[in-house]
């Protein structure tokens, strides 16, 4: 008898806590294994091994292979904050500081390197009737986030940036990795190819919405619930949503204002920009883009041929992603 009560998200990243080592890491070179350490011991929300624990639950008891790949996922997630903090010279991560103002850049880029290595530790622990295809999946996604991130840069400096490219940098940085934990974990539960597409598909729509909400933190949320510094999409004149939205509705004369606070290269533009940001209306805009994509999330989930009770834990964490302060 298969139990209709799965776990929610709070017992399953309890779970995945108790089995998750922090101290994957020899004691020498000290410095380098410190910083690959360092990240790790600050936790984060673990929202993506727990979506590869909860997809894997919706076809049955969860598996010793979707705890190994829940492994490998958290770790790869958290080589790709060490790198992504020096790329956006980010001061603070999960309430400390981020690896490369502790240990440096190049410390920190090869902590990230090993955190990289020690996934696919984990990965190769994996049954072999799965692995060939969790490692095309895990090497897939990887690839793309490695395109999200030099499209996410190089939109930087580039002027002309659509809402439509937008979708598709925080698509490629944010979401595959969401869509492939929900995939992976299926894929180890025994799920067909189309059950496994339409979970790719919810995780797909429901990380749009995730870097959606996180880039309206980084602009509006609070520093000690956070974790980050706020302002620092600004400061790096990322091509965020909020700016995009705010191009597009300021008259002539705000328009003016925001082309010259932008070519400002200090933080004293942050202030000014984030009043026009409230100005144009940001806030209501945010709320349409999240629930656009999480309807489309959901229509995915709702294809999953599995009963809809056993869905349930998915569906509220959905809607707890997009309201989160954190
Ligand atoms: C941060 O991810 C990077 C983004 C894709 C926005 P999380 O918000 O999941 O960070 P942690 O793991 O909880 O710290
Ligand atoms: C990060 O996007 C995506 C990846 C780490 C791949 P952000 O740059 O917005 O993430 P945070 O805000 O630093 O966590
Ligand atoms: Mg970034
Ligand atoms: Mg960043
Ligand atoms: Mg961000």
């Amino acid at each position: 008898m298969m139990n209709n009560d799965l776990n929610d998200f709070i017992s399953l990243s309890e779970k995945f806590e108790s089995r998750f080592s922090t101290s994957h890491f020899p004691p020498q070179p000290k410095n380098l294994y410190d910083a690959a350490g360092h990240l790790l011991t600050l936790k984060g929300k673990r929202v993506r091994p727990v979506l590869c624990l909860m997809a894997n639950e919706l076809f049955g008891p969860i598996s010793e292979d979707a705890y190994y790949a829940a492994n490998a996922i958290e770790l790869f997630h958290n080589f790709t904050l060490v790198h992504d903090d020096i790329m956006d010279r980010a001061p603070i991560r999960r309430g400390q500081p981020t690896v490369h103002e502790m240990y440096g850049s190049s410390t920190a880029i090869l902590a990230g390197d090993v955190m990289l290595v020690q996934a696919y530790e984990y990965l190769n622990k994996i049954n072999i009737s799965f692995l060939s295809r969790v490692l095309s999946l895990f090497n897939d996604t990887a690839r793309k986030v490695c395109e999200g991130q030099q499209l996410d840069m190089e939109f930087e400096s580039q002027e002309k940036v659509s809402l439509y490219d937008y979708v598709e940098m925080i698509g490629l940085k944010t979401s595959v990795l969401l869509a492939a934990s929900l995939q992976m974990g299926s894929l180890l539960g025994g799920a067909g190819q189309g059950n496994q597409e339409y979970l790719y598909d919810f995780g797909k729509n429901l990380g749009i919405a995730f870097q959606v909400q996180d880039d309206y933190l980084d602009a509006f949320g609070d520093p000690a619930k956070f974790g980050k510094q706020t302002g620092g999409d600004i400061l790096s004149n990322k091509k965020t949503f909020l700016l995009l939205r705010a191009k597009e509705v300021a008259d002539s004369e705000q328009i003016e204002k925001l082309e010259a606070l932008l070519s400002v290269n200090d933080a004293s533009k942050i202030q000014p920009i984030l009043e026009m940001y409230k100005s144009c209306g940001v806030d209501e805009w945010a709320r349409e883009l999240k629930n656009e994509y999480l309807k489309r999330a959901l229509t995915a989930l709702g294809e999953v041929a599995v009963l809809s009770k056993r869905k349930k834990p998915l569906e509220k964490l959905a809607h707890d992603l997009l309201d989160r302060e954190q």
